[in-house]
């Protein structure tokens, strides 16, 4: 368990920063009781495999199993509440910006609860699986929360279409101004927080690099190790929902 002191550290380098810069991943929402992607127990993938469910081409190929899974998991995001690490973070941000400090939370997370939560200045990198978009004229909107009757989904906007969840699915772009949003961040970005992502994605694994060639100070929160465990300058070896909170008792004081 990290000591008290070195979470002071972090909280006075918060309060003294120019730019704090949050990035978050599944791990953050697990305790809301939603699966994260890779890790010991639980994880989606283990469960199913990525490649079927989360490309294009198994969207073309079976678009009956692809929608179907993230309808599930969207039912799944509806019933989920934020937890102790989003709500945190919503605090992190209220107080750092209240002092002058530049605040921004890039989330891998496509389940909005950081929205939910309070967070403001917050940017989806991957999407949101409550927005579905119209494969013809990729017009996109939010569903009722009630389960889709038909899988693919029709799409409201053309007869000859059908919905996909607006997220971003493997060897697509991401959203152009959410990367310049987060190129922009991390440019003035002087203390970074890598919380529940097991960094192996890009471009987000990358942030930290770009922190720690700067000189910045870097901040992991993970019960697991992952590739940039050794390179940060504190790796929080705990939840982030009881991680965080303990960071925004320093941080009040
Ligand atoms: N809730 C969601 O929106 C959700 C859920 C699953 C996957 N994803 C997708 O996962 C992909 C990126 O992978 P990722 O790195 O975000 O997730 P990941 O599944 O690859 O890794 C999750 C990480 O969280 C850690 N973790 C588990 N419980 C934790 C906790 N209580 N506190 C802190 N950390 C914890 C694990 O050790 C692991 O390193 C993205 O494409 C994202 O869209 C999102």
């Amino acid at each position: 368990m990290m000591r008290e002191s070195t979470i002071q550290t972090i909280a006075d380098a918060c309060l003294t920063a120019r730019h704090v810069v949050v990035v978050t991943g599944a791990g953050l929402s697990a305790e809301s009781g939603l699966s994260t992607f890779r890790g010991p127990r639980e994880a989606l993938w283990s469960r199913y495999d990525p490649m079927r469910l989360a490309t294009p081409e198994a969207f073309e190929q079976d678009p009956a199993l692809v929608t179907r899974w993230y309808d599930w998991r969207r039912q799944a995001g509806l019933q989920a509440r934020p937890n102790a690490g989003h709500l945190a973070l919503v605090c992190l941000e209220r107080i750092v910006t209240a002092s002058g400090v530049g605040f921004t939370l890039l989330t891998q997370n496509v389940d909005r609860l950081h929205h939910r939560a309070g967070s403001v200045n917050v940017y989806e990198l991957h999407g949101s699986i409550h927005e579905w978009r119209c494969t013809v004229t990729g017009q996109s909107f939010e569903p009722p929360p009630q389960p889709f009757q038909e899988f693919p989904p029709r799409s409201p906007f053309d007869p000859r279409g059908r919905l996909r969840p607006a997220v971003v699915w493997f060897g697509e772009p991401l959203p152009a101004e959410v990367l310049r949003v987060a190129a922009e961040a991390m440019e003035s970005c002087d203390v970074f927080f890598s919380i529940g992502t097991s960094s192996v994605v890009y471009p987000a694994a990358g942030f930290a690099e770009q922190v720690i060639a700067r000189g910045g100070l870097t901040i992991e929160v993970n019960p697991n190790e992952t590739p940039i465990s050794g390179r940060v300058n504190h790796a929080a070896r705990e939840s982030s929902g009881s991680w965080l909170p303990r960071l925004i008792a320093h941080i009040s004081l």
